[in-house]
């Protein structure tokens, strides 16, 4: 069965006032890009076209206007609006009638992802039919995430909400497979202390169950935060430094589109020329010419 997926870009941006006062954090530029061309790269990278992209009333139009119906890059994007925000795992709940009891990945409309084994983790996530598969990043402080612990075959021993005294060093990045039972198992949850529905507890379910699985992002990984303005800076300069020595690109949904096979040469050129004269415009025609 496809899996299906879900891009949550919501909330209300209040830590990046007065950036995200008029405008989603998720629209926000990551250099030469919107922020969520990242999330949407990742989910493609994982084979996914059929994607629910989920935001504020205010917001959603905005994204409609930047992707449309995902039909120019080989997707089939549709939006739903969260009027309020009530927690990561509240996406089930909303997004009920898309998911069904197809499997699904969730990935958060601000996280940054990039590394060599990004590819082969995502492969590998896609295609396990049961069960959940998480990822864990190793951070200096990892108090303001989910924590995980690990045994020697990667099956997750335990998850913690942004614990004071966390057991591990492990961070639960925004992105989550899960198989078809997610949305039967969001139906279960009850809102945290702090009022959401909690990502962290529908991942739980699956660790009750047996069957959530980890995978640890290595050192020559990057998942990098855009919660701050320092850290939404350094994320850019990320892309730039990466960019501009190598010649690629990162987080292009053209380009990936085109490197699948959902879109062909000619396809990625109407593209770039859709853009016009710049410098990321220039890299697809490039990357149509077989570069
Ligand atoms: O970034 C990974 C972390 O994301 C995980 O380690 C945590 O386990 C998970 O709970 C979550 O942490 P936060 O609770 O700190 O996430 P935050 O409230 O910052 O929301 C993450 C993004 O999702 C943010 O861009 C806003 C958006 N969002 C958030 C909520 C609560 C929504 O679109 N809707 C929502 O209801």
């Amino acid at each position: 069965m496809n899996r299906k997926g879900i891009i949550l870009a919501g909330g209300t941006g209040t830590r990046l006032w007065p950036l995200t006062r008029a405008v989603s954090k998720q629209l926000l530029p990551l250099y030469d890009k919107p922020m969520v061309y990242y999330p949407l790269s990742v989910l493609m990278l994982a084979g996914i076209r059929e994607i629910l992209l989920i935001s504020t009333p205010q917001d959603l139009p905005l994204f409609a206007k930047l992707f449309g119906d995902g039909k120019t890059l080989g997707l089939s994007l549709s939006y739903a609006e969260q009027p309020k925000p009530g927690g990561l795992a509240q996406a089930y709940h909303i997004g009920a009638g898309f998911v069904g009891t197809s499997p699904s990945c969730l990935i958060l409309g601000d996280n940054f992802f990039y590394g060599a084994e990004l590819g082969k983790l995502l492969a590998s996530a896609a295609s396990r039919e049961k069960g959940a598969t998480i990822f864990g990043y190793q951070v200096a402080d990892p108090t303001a995430y989910g924590v995980l612990t690990f045994d020697a075959k990667n099956k997750v021993t335990s998850i913690e909400e942004k614990p004071a005294q966390p057991k591990s060093n492990w961070a639960n990045c925004g992105l989550y497979f899960y198989d078809g039972r997610a949305v039967e198992f969001a139906r279960t949850l009850r809102p945290s202390a702090r009022g959401e529905l909690e990502i962290t507890d529908l991942s739980r379910c699956y660790l009750q169950d047996g069957s959530l699985h980890g995978e640890r992002f290595g050192r020559g990984s990057a998942w990098l935060d855009t919660g701050t303005a320092e850290g939404l800076l350094q994320a850019a300069q990320f892309v730039q430094t990466v960019q501009t020595r190598t010649g690629m690109l990162i987080g292009s949904p053209e380009e990936v589109a085109f490197r699948k096979g959902w879109i062909d040469a000619a396809q990625l050129r109407a593209l770039a020329d859709a853009i016009g004269k710049n410098a990321y415009a220039e890299a697809l025609r490039q990357i149509a010419a077989g570069s």
